[in-house]
């Protein structure tokens, strides 16, 4: 497919519906994920101004995708918001996240900096960006060839050669530091059978709600029926992080089973907004996967590849 040529016209087109209120939060969602698609300047300018929302869920999910694109022009936005101690601690983390992904040096400081962070989860994904930012001054990047999933991940899964309970025993490992444990969790998300499934579902019982969130991303992302259980229960613990739940909400989206559709209906009501949010736009994705016709994400994938989903944050 050839790259569409992104005018102002279309960026302020698409800039319109990300950041009107009254459409579904799904279809602003759509509008998202397609600039973040067609990349460059003007949709990045766009994306930055939707940061006034009053959805820390779409706030995150730009921050997300802003890091998705690799585009170090979005470096100064990511830093200001992982600086903003007063913005979502869901919204912090993803940009920090975005840092990582993007892997400019000029972000280093920052995130050493907030590698002490008083909110957990932003100091974890500080510090599993610093290690991200580092591997790479040191690493190749992987080819693109060999990468079934195209998201950017926070750390390269391990080598080959280390044996199944040897990556299991590394993720489920709560001594060990984050990227090291997140590079064992890529690791099974990169083999994919069943038991691989099952040993990413027992990674639910830990005590990092951020370790627990990329459990649920990779979930999404395998769309697998044997972790249905295991992401339902996830979604109905309400004593369970609101980021981790709504991670749970979307991977349930991607996996598309018609039999979770009742429960994600009823959880549109739920009191935590990113978690209704996160709902309504698992149904959207339901639907998606039902019924391939819709442009938005269907244009999304042919843009990144036929082996993509459609990449719903992390
Ligand atoms: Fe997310
Ligand atoms: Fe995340």
């Amino acid at each position: 497919m050839d790259k569409i040529k992104v005018t102002q016209e279309l960026a302020d087109q698409l800039k319109t519906t990300l950041m009107d209120v009254q459409q579904p939060i799904a279809k602003r969602f759509r509008a998202l994920f397609t600039l973040r698609n067609l990349g460059g300047s003007l949709c990045i300018d766009a994306m930055t101004e939707a940061l006034k929302d009053d959805s820390a869920l779409l706030r995150h999910e730009i921050a997300y995708c802003l890091g998705q694109m690799t585009d170090n022009r979005a470096l100064d936005v990511l830093i200001e918001l992982v600086k903003n101690t007063t913005e979502h601690p869901m919204v912090r983390h993803e940009a920090a996240e975005a840092l990582g992904a993007i892997a400019d040096p000029r972000a280093f400081d920052i995130l050493k900096e907030f590698s002490a962070d008083e909110t957990k989860e932003v100091a974890e994904t500080c510090q599993l960006a610093v290690s991200r930012v580092d591997w790479y001054t040191k690493n190749e990047p992987e080819s693109i060839d060999n990468k079934t999933y195209l998201s950017v991940d926070p750390a390269p899964a391990l080598g080959s050669g280390v044996s199944f309970g040897a990556v299991k025993d590394q993720f489920l490992d709560g001594d060990l530091d984050i990227f090291n444990r997140y590079r064992a969790l890529f690791s099974l998300r990169d083999i994919g059978d069943e038991k691989s499934v099952l040993a990413l579902c027992d990674g639910f019982k830990d005590k990092s709600a951020l370790l627990k969130h990329e459990v649920a991303f990779v979930l999404g992302q395998l769309q697998h029926r044997a972790a249905l259980p295991a992401l339902t229960e996830v979604l109905l613990d309400e004593s369970e992080s609101a980021m981790v739940r709504h991670e749970a909400a979307e991977a349930l989206g991607a996996i598309a089973s018609t039999e979770t559709i009742p429960l994600l209906e009823r959880l549109t009501k739920d009191k935590e907004a990113i978690v209704s949010e996160s709902c309504e736009i698992a149904l959207d994705v339901t639907d998606y996967f039902n019924n391939t016709e819709e442009f938005q994400y269907a244009d999304g994938i042919k843009l990144l590849s036929e082996k993509s989903n459609p990449q719903i944050s992390n």
